[in-house]
């Protein structure tokens, strides 16, 4: 692959209005060129093409070195771009959009033929959110196109919660990086199917169950998610994913995290350990990461991905980690932690 150079602007709050009017005039301009560009959303960054055009979309999956059997998700501003992506709006939808768009809720409806088979990977739905963050609006609003966006991250590795995790990963990849500062909720949105009889939940994320079962009374989730060897409905599901370098373990008694610590150490591997800033001081391990305090998930969900990174950046060969309550947007990090895992949990 031939190298690019990537250009990397910076939106941060402490810009001057007219520089950050002027990069994100540039990125745009560059996305509707055909080019593809990260920028920050308020789940994690995402790497941005023309959805509408074909070979932006390969551009994606090649950089990121994307399986193509697994689609991706279009992010508009407006819900008037909506129409021309589906073929119908259900009802329910229509709820849920208004309760939680913009925000971090991607719905799969069933697409029209103006989008590229590319990004639905030859599926008859597509997924489609609205972001809320400022920047990612701003960029959106600015393309004047339907943006497809997976995370920002080389297949397989976490999420990126910041720019210089996307640098990491895809500098010389991709044309550009809009950076504007660490996003908010940390985990990616949840993926919700409302193409279907009832609306199901294909991917836990920073909306809730419990805050669609408001609007949505008889939501399920996918039986993937809760039966062990049953394939997934979301393609991107059955990969492993998000995982750092070192092997990770979770282990629901902290307790013996002591003993597993002390095994590897004495094979001479780097050990670290994920837990919280309650028991943070406990360990004996080479890297020891506090995802947040016990009880404050939201803390935990925004922390993982930049933890998880981090026992690369120290070079650990073994990981264990504590696991978390499955409530709120708990349920995103365990499903998250669980992949990155391998499926790997000593009850
Ligand atoms: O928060 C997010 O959703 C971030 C930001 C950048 O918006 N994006 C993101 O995209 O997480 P990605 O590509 O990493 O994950 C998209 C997920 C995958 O699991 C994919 O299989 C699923 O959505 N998906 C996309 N289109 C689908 C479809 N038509 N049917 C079922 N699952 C679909
Ligand atoms: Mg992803």
């Amino acid at each position: 692959m031939s190298y690019i150079q990537t250009k990397r602007w910076n939106v941060n709050k402490s810009m001057n209005l007219q520089n950050k009017e002027k990069y994100l005039q540039e990125a745009a301009q560059w996305i509707k060129q055909g080019n593809v560009v990260a920028f920050p959303t308020e789940t994690v960054y995402g790497l941005g093409g023309n959805a509408l055009d074909s070979d932006a979309v390969k551009e994606i999956f090649r950089a990121k070195g994307r399986p193509n059997d697994n689609p991706l998700i279009v992010h508009i501003a407006d819900r008037a771009q909506l129409d021309e992506l589906v073929t119908e709006i259900p009802e329910v939808a229509e709820k849920l959009m208004k309760a939680y768009w913009p925000g971090p809720l991607t719905l799969i409806f069933k697409a029209s033929d103006r989008v590229p088979s590319d990004v639905t990977a030859g599926l008859d739905t597509v997924a489609v959110r609205m972001p809320s963050h400022p920047v990612a609006r701003e960029l959106l609003l600015k393309a004047d196109v339907p943006v497809a966006a997976p995370s920002a991250n080389l297949s397989g590795r976490p999420s990126p919660t910041t720019a210089d995790h996307v640098w990491t990963d895809l500098a010389g990849r991709i044309a550009g990086v809009i950076d504007g500062g660490p996003t908010g909720v940390g985990l990616e949105s949840t993926v919700l199917d409302i193409s279907g009889q009832h609306p199901v939940i294909f991917r836990p994320g920073g909306i809730t169950l419990e805050q669609i079962a408001e609007v949505a009374a008889d939501v399920e989730l996918d039986q993937a998610l809760v039966t062990e060897g049953q394939a997934p409905k979301s393609p991107g599901m059955k990969y492993t994913h998000y995982a750092p370098k070192g092997s990770l373990t979770l282990v629901r008694d902290p307790d013996r995290i002591h003993e597993l610590v002390a095994s590897e150490t004495a094979q001479g591997n780097r050990v670290g350990v994920l837990t919280t800033e309650n028991r943070q001081h406990k360990y004996k391990a080479d890297f020891v990461f506090a995802c947040g305090a016990d009880g404050d998930l939201a803390k935990t969900a925004a922390l993982l991905y930049n933890g998880l990174r981090q026992f690369d950046d120290h070079h650990i060969d073994v990981i264990y980690s504590e696991v978390f309550p499955e409530s709120g947007v708990g349920a995103a990090v365990m499903n998250r932690l669980l992949k990155a895992a391998g499926g790997r949990i000593i009850e």
